[in-house]
């Protein structure tokens, strides 16, 4: 039996001595639903950032608050496993072999803050404004990854649990998940499930429910244009010698066509077409471009001919420079032609393109249109393969019944613009569905100064996630 601090009447083993029915997993929720929250507030009180070193702490300090709650949700060996990088949190209860068994995916990293003067309240100070959670991690992760601990609990403690359950709960999924990948590789065994559920990604709108059905890859390079061999004063030198910002400018604007179309030789060869049909599916999305364009503060939209906004994140590849530097960037002005120029470059991938090979036709490209008198170098970082889920397997449709049970609307298939590096590899590696049953809006500010996660999706999800469950179980013995 699980000893709870939380609620000592209405685990199964007890039943038999309490008078009282056992709680509805929904009034159990509302009975607690201050303290679900204030435990997530904790969490998002540390600032696990992945990408800085001087956070490694911070991040440690995370993991091992996410295995404490994993604990006290109910969990057994649970277990912190370092990696070359950041640990992996894993916990698992299984208490009937015969039941099919659930996987929970998600990530307690966050991304940076900076830039931290933007922030209405400090990124690690959560606070709530108009229903919403602030704080970097409110969505992305934090958010929703604790809404499974919360719905795990939740079951435990009423005895509605229906299916076995493992988590694996990671800190590198913002810089790549690089060693989840041997993790999972070497843990073949302990990781088998029969679906892997992720909640990291978003829906449509609160007041309709969609699914993820897919997810972009990702090619991410670093590039360096290197002139001279020093910094030269710009009337002396200017006019003569390359400018390898001015050089740099001209070989990423050539790498769009007028039509938006990258122009990388073989860059479209293996994107798959969409279908006219799935296309005139995804037309009847419900999308507000005005509402859109209000919300970014834009006047228009811009991309790639003959698609639309839903297909230009969805279902086509970009290539977009994230920052570029080099030169003089201080107060006032100084004459120079500087030595060196930079900038970090991703692309976004969609089937069947691949990483390794995107990589590979981007830096020979880039290297093949520098100019005489500047040399290039291309690094590239982590990245990710695209994804597309099926929409007809068992574990899709659980997904879609119970977001049907608790919207009262059957959620829309769609294909979400990020990436989440690994889930590629689940289904190559663990050979095991993926299901992206996502509660935040696109307009949650991921990445962004004033990242929110609306309390409504919060409590939506705790509430959703038991009928997953239920469903699959149901779903999985017919
Ligand atoms: N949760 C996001 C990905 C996401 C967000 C997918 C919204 C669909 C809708 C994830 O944490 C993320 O930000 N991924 C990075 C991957 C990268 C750092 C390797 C991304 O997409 O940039
Ligand atoms: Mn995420
Ligand atoms: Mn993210």
């Amino acid at each position: 039996m699980i000893f709870s601090k939380f609620n000592h009447s209405a685990t199964n083993a007890s039943k038999a001595f309490v008078t009282c029915a056992p709680m509805e997993p929904n009034t159990y929720i509302t009975t607690h639903k201050d303290r679900f929250l204030e435990e997530l507030f904790d969490l998002l009180r540390i600032p696990s950032i992945s990408a800085d070193p001087a956070f490694a702490g911070d991040v440690k300090r995370c993991a091992e608050v996410v295995a404490d709650h994993l604990r006290n949700a109910g969990a057994e060996n649970v277990s912190i496993e370092t990696t070359a990088g950041h640990p992996i949190v894993y916990g698992e209860k299984i208490f009937d072999p015969s039941l099919p068994t659930v996987l929970i995916y998600g990530h307690y990293d966050v991304q940076p803050s900076a830039p931290d003067e933007l922030w209405i309240t400090p990124a690690f100070e959560p606070n709530i404004r108009d229903g919403k959670i602030y704080a970097r991690g409110s969505a992305d992760d934090k958010g929703q990854f604790f809404m499974h601990v919360k719905a795990f609990e939740t079951m435990v403690q009423t005895g509605t649990l229906s299916c076995n359950v493992k988590f694996m709960i990671e800190g590198e999924e913002e810089v790549g998940s690089s060693n989840l990948g041997p993790f999972c590789i070497a843990n073949k065994e302990k990781l088998k499930s029969d679906v892997i559920l992720i909640s990291d990604t978003s829906m449509i709108a609160n007041d309709t429910p969609s699914i993820d059905i897919g997810l972009r890859g990702l090619s991410y390079v670093e590039v360096e244009v290197i002139a001279a061999n020093r910094d030269l004063h710009s009337g002396v030198y200017g006019g003569a010698v390359a400018n390898p910002i001015n050089v740099l400018c001209s070989m990423i604007a050539s790498m769009h066509d007028e039509n938006k179309h990258i122009t990388i030789p073989g860059f479209y060869n293996n994107v798959l077409e969409t279908s006219a049909e799935d296309r005139a599916a995804m037309a009847k999305t419900p999308f507000d471009e005005a509402e859109y364009m209000r919300d970014l503060g834009i006047d228009a939209v811009m991309g790639e001919k003959g698609f639309s906004t839903i297909e230009r994140t969805g279902i086509r590849p970009t290539l977009d420079v994230n920052g570029i530097w080099g030169g003089y960037t201080g107060e006032g002005s100084k004459t120079v032609l500087p030595s060196k120029a930079f900038a970090k470059i991703s692309m976004r991938l969609v089937p069947n393109q691949s990483m390794e090979e995107i990589t590979e036709l981007f830096s020979a490209y880039f290297t093949s249109i520098a100019p005489a008198g500047v040399k290039v170098e291309v690094r590239p970082h982590h990245g990710g393969e695209p994804v597309l889920t099926p929409t007809d397997s068992i574990a899709y449709k659980a997904a879609a019944a119970a977001m049907t049970d608790t919207f009262g609307k059957e959620p829309i298939p769609t294909r979400g613009g990020g990436s989440i590096p690994i889930v590629a590899l689940f289904e190559k590696e663990l050979k095991t569905k993926v299901v992206l049953m996502g509660f935040g809006l696109d307009s949650d500010a991921l990445h962004s100064p004033n990242e929110h996660y609306g309390l409504f999706n919060y409590y939506k999800g705790i509430e959703t996630i038991p009928r997953f469950f239920e469903h699959f179980a149901r779903l999985s013995r017919s």
